[in-house]
């Protein structure tokens, strides 16, 4: 069954057309704060609490699903946060189309799909040619946070980061079940309310590390297992 497309008129709304001739963040803003990017932002829960806690950081929440985006934007209009925009975008055409080298302070992933079949782990979305993608648009010092519910997922990206150059970690232990002060997700709360619990990592980019290479900023297209195929919307 194909799920209706939601027509989404908010003006906290970034349609992804933008893309193609690129856009200018500042102007979306209308200031030169620090960006900050959350990859697969859900229902919105998550960012719409990070937004109001730091007003001085400009937040693109992205998402594929388009009923998220619109309950996202949803929030954000009644919040009236002046500071967070959302996309109905693929992560890494985002990276790679929608950020210059340097340009983000900050990227967070909360609970990405699971994939737990083994066989469709290379699924994933974080493997070692994203990390290195979001290494290349991490300004030196921002921040990457990842949160998973998934003891597997969790042990597998601690060690790509461990094994990656440029990333270093910010953490007593490189996984850890607290994050004090990180605002709770919506999926996060799912798992919490059933007695699990959730894997939080936090790694700096390196000021040591010097040039970032351009490996992992190839030209992406979406690619397969990402639920990349939507309908399209009127206002894309
Ligand atoms: C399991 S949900 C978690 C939602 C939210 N982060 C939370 O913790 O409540 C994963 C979300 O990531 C989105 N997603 C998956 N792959 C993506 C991609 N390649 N680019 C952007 N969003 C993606 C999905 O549409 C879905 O909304």
């Amino acid at each position: 069954m194909t799920q209706r497309t939601i027509d989404i008129t908010s003006p906290n709304f970034i349609s992804a057309e933008g893309l193609r001739d690129g856009i200018s963040w500042p102007d979306v803003f209308g200031n030169k704060h620090p960006l900050a990017l959350e990859i697969g932002c859900g229902t919105g829960h998550f960012i719409i609490e990070r937004a109001s806690q730091q007003p001085c950081t400009n937040f693109i929440a992205i998402d594929i699903y388009n009923k998220g985006c619109w309950k996202t934007c949803k929030k954000i209009d009644a919040a009236g946060l002046p500071n967070l925009r959302v996309m109905r975008t693929e992560a890494c055409y985002l990276l790679e189309s929608g950020f210059s080298r340097e340009s983000l302070g900050a990227v967070y992933i909360n609970c990405p799909d699971p994939w737990p079949k083994k066989r469709h782990r290379k699924r994933r979305l974080v493997n070692r040619d994203f990390l290195q993608t979001i290494l290349t648009c991490l300004s030196p010092g921002g921040d990457f946070y990842f949160s998973t519910d998934v003891a597997d997922y969790a042990l597998d990206v601690a060690e790509l980061l461990a094994a990656t150059n440029g990333f270093k970690n910010q953490l007593d232990q490189q996984v850890v079940h607290h994050l004090p002060g990180y605002p709770t997700s919506k999926y996060m709360q799912r798992f919490l309310d059933k007695g699990q619990p959730i894997y939080f990592q936090h790694q700096h980019r390196d000021l040591a590390s010097g040039a970032i290479p351009i490996t992992g900023m190839e030209k992406t297209v979406p690619r397969r297992g990402f639920r990349s195929r939507w309908p399209r919307a009127h206002n894309e």
